[in-house]
């Protein structure tokens, strides 16, 4: 059974825009409940087990005590987040939340100019935007205090030509990530279908953007490429030297991560409920008066709910078949069934082109390293490669037994490897090949 890890928490009915792109601007939320119920809430989460909210849709800010509620749980040692649309910020607003120790901050923008961010989020947003995140990033420095700061930017027809320009103008601002990705086509975004670029678009965009943040020097920020595919990023990993961590496409559920509604219900997903309406979810509870079995309930219900909802039928797919994350790879399912097919076959495609390197280092000697950030971990029982990546996220790779001693040599020798250096080695073939599409080299040269 998922255990309940983590919360999506909806706290707010009411938002003071109204984007063109918003998924739940026109929603109906319930009413929402006083300080006092909600640290009721809060306090259950904690004894539940609960290590992470984020306190989210519609704009947060406009939920007095916030603040409070939020130093509540981050003084009980949970991470706390909030994703606001950074319009009603003001300077006491900042030292509150400075002084709840929330631990990050996702401020939305949609784009780099007043034209493309105006364009999605209404006039004269941009200006008061960037202005409070300069008061923001200055009241930080003043109290020697430090938020982690997130930039939330999609992708859409107004800044997609801007994109040749994004990184050099994220390098001036104060955010340690920025997390960049498609609009769903749901909610307003359906009505205002014209904001939407096409996948290739979205593609050509990742392009330039890993390529544009290989080439800045000193990297005081991430790129959280939201959208991209698994394959498509350690692709781009692999042939510019990044570290960026790539998502497995993944319900939140299978993560535990629930949502509570602004009256107090646990639900599995907010989202699901607010665009499917015709999926029946009768298993929210109201989580104020519920007792841990209450909770295991909902669980169990969500478990087989999603379960028959995430039919992994893509995985029919050969190249998926044999992939080695498709146990872990389970689509969201929504907002609907059309665009899996294409994302499947971005991923793919990105398989191939690693195939592709690998045929220029076995047969052209195309120069390669191990990636930066990967570590051996290897003892008589077997060995084991993790590679980490710049938010200190990681992962690993079992490394089979009979490539243990080979996979020992390439990692000692770890720079300006070729391919001939191990072709005597019966392994060398498996063993690279597995290695590069896994994302654990690095080429060298022109590819
Ligand atoms: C729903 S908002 C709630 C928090 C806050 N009101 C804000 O705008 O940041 C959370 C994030 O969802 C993003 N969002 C809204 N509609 C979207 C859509 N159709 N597709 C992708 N992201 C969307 C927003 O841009 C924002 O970054
Ligand atoms: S995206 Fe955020 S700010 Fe914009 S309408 Fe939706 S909830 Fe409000
Ligand atoms: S299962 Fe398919 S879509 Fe998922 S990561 Fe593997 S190749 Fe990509």
């Amino acid at each position: 059974m998922n255990k309940l890890t983590a919360i999506r928490w909806d706290i707010e009915p009411a938002c003071n825009l109204s984007c063109k792109h918003c998924l739940v601007s026109k929603v109906k939320y319930p009413e929402k409940i006083s300080l006092l119920e909600n640290k009721l809430i809060a306090k259950k989460l904690i004894d539940f087990g609960v290590k992470r909210m984020v306190f989210q849709s519609k704009e947060p800010l406009l939920y007095q005590g916030i603040c409070n509620l939020i130093a509540f749980c981050s003084n009980r040692g949970i991470v706390t987040g909030l994703a606001t649309n950074g319009t009603l910020l003001n300077e006491d607003l900042i030292n509150e939340l400075i002084d709840s120790n929330l631990s990050f901050l996702a401020i939305s923008l949609e784009g780099i100019t007043p034209y493309s961010n105006d364009l999605i989020r209404g006039e004269g947003t941009f200006n008061v935007i960037m202005r409070n995140i300069k008061l923001l990033d200055a009241a930080m420095r003043k109290k020697n205090k430090y938020i982690q700061l997130a930039l939330e930017m999609c992708l859409h027809k107004g800044n997609i030509n801007e994109v040749s320009s994004m990184i050099e103008y994220f390098s001036n601002l104060p955010f340690s990530i920025i997390n960049i990705g498609d609009i769903a086509m749901i909610g307003e975004a359906k009505k205002n279908d014209y904001l939407a670029i096409s996948k290739l678009e979205t593609e050509e965009a990742y392009a330039k953007l890993f390529f544009d943040f290989s080439r800045l020097g000193k990297k005081q920020f991430g790129i959280a490429p939201k959208s991209s595919m698994p394959y498509e990023n350690i692709y781009y990993n692999t042939i510019y030297g990044l570290d960026i961590p790539f998502h497995l496409p993944s319900c939140s559920i299978t993560k535990g991560v629930y949502s509570i509604s602004a009256d107090g219900h646990i639900a599995g997903c907010n989202f699901i409920k607010d665009n499917k309406p015709d999926v029946l979810i009768d298993f929210e509870s109201d989580f104020k008066n519920m007792e841990y079995g209450g909770v295991e309930k909902v669980i169990n219900k969500n478990n087989e709910f999603f379960s028959a909802m995430l039919k992994p039928n893509y995985k029919a797919n050969p190249d998926c078949q044999t992939c080695l994350h498709k146990e872990n790879c389970t689509f969201c399912p929504m907002p609907n069934d059309d665009c899996k097919g294409s994302d499947i076959e971005r991923c793919n495609r990105y398989k191939e082109k690693l195939r592709e390197l690998f045929s220029l280092m076995k047969n052209k000697g195309m120069p390669f390293s191990i990636a930066s950030g990967v570590f051996a971990d290897f003892d008589e029982n077997g060995c084991k490669a993790y590679r980490v990546f710049f938010d200190s996220s990681v992962k690993e790779l079992e490394i089979a037994k009979a490539h243990a001693a080979l996979f020992i040599d390439i990692y000692k020798a770890h720079d300006d490897l070729r391919y001939s250096m191990f072709c005597e080695n019966e392994w060398a073939d498996e063993l690279l090949r597995l290695l590069l599409s896994e994302g654990y080299l690095e080429l060298k040269g022109d590819q």
